[in-house]
């Protein structure tokens, strides 16, 4: 398929930036019409939008069932029947031991990592599922190393809210690959990215056996390929980019 080919429409949620941005731009490289989610930076949204050429910018906060619902509908009514979807907003929680964690702060990680993650992989389902009379389809979940890591003293929870995300990718997987549905994943590590608290790159960049930091771009790269039919007899598995580590 060429560069410009229409490969149909893709929503990536938190696409306004970071790994979410570039994988809006790599995409629409490929052909995809692309609809950016995003939460609060309408600018950045737009900018990416302007980037991607054949693109439109959805505001929606996907940890609210209600939100995700109208994002979809939107998408479809603005763009047509939605045929991958990139599971990518996320947040970390501030660096400190499991035994100084309140509620307030698991709430919040777990609730945009992993609730959300659900929400948007069961709206995906019911738009793109034979079985609810939708044309089949790809979702690519965006889980971390951290996942496998643990990432001891920096945020444990955020890991384990990673880890159910995988978990989400293999059961769902099982779950409609007979509905035309395909779900992967993508690990990434150390990313230059906001995500991270000032001087965390600085003092980790080096650590990955490549001997640096990943370029969102990167990654972007490698969830173009798992959403494309490029990685047809793939499903059900998480795929790292993390330099080695
Ligand atoms: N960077 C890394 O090293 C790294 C490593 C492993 C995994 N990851 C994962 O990769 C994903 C993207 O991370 P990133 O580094 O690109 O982060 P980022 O630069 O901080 O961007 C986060 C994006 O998520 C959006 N977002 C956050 N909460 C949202 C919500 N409730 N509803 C809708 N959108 C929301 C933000 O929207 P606004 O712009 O409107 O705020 C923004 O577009 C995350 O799932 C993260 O856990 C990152």
């Amino acid at each position: 398929m060429g560069m410009t080919d229409r490969r149909g429409v893709v929503l990536v949620t938190g696409g306004s930036r970071g790994i979410g941005a570039a994988t809006a731009v790599a995409l629409a490289a490929d052909g995809w019409d692309v609809a950016v989610n995003y939460r609060t930076r309408a600018d950045e949204a737009a900018r990416v939008v302007k980037a991607c050429g054949r693109a439109i910018a959805v505001q929606a906060d996907v940890v609210e069932a209600d939100q995700v619902e109208r994002l979809f509908d939107t998408v479809t009514a603005e763009l047509g029947p939605i045929g991958a979807v990139i599971n990518n907003a996320g947040v970390v929680s501030p660096g400190g031991r499991v035994a100084e964690y309140d509620a307030e702060r698991l709430d919040r990680v777990f609730r945009i990592n992993t609730i959300s993650a659900f929400l948007v992989a069961g709206a995906a389902v019911r738009r793109m599922s034979t079985a609810y009379g939708g044309n089949g389809g790809v979702l690519v979940n965006v889980s971390s190393r951290a996942a496998v890591l643990g990432s001891a003293g920096e945020y444990v929870d955020y890991a384990a809210s990673k880890a159910a995300v995988d978990a989400l990718t293999t059961g769902l997987a099982n779950e409609v690959a007979k509905e035309g549905i395909r779900v992967l994943g993508v690990r990434p590590g150390l990313i230059e990215t906001d995500i991270h608290e000032p001087g965390r790159l600085d003092r980790l960049g080096t650590t990955p056996p490549l001997g640096r930091p990943g370029r969102a771009e990167e990654v972007a790269e490698v969830i173009a390929f798992l959403a494309s039919d490029r990685s047809s007899y793939m499903t059900g598995t998480t795929v790292d980019v993390s330099g080695g580590r």
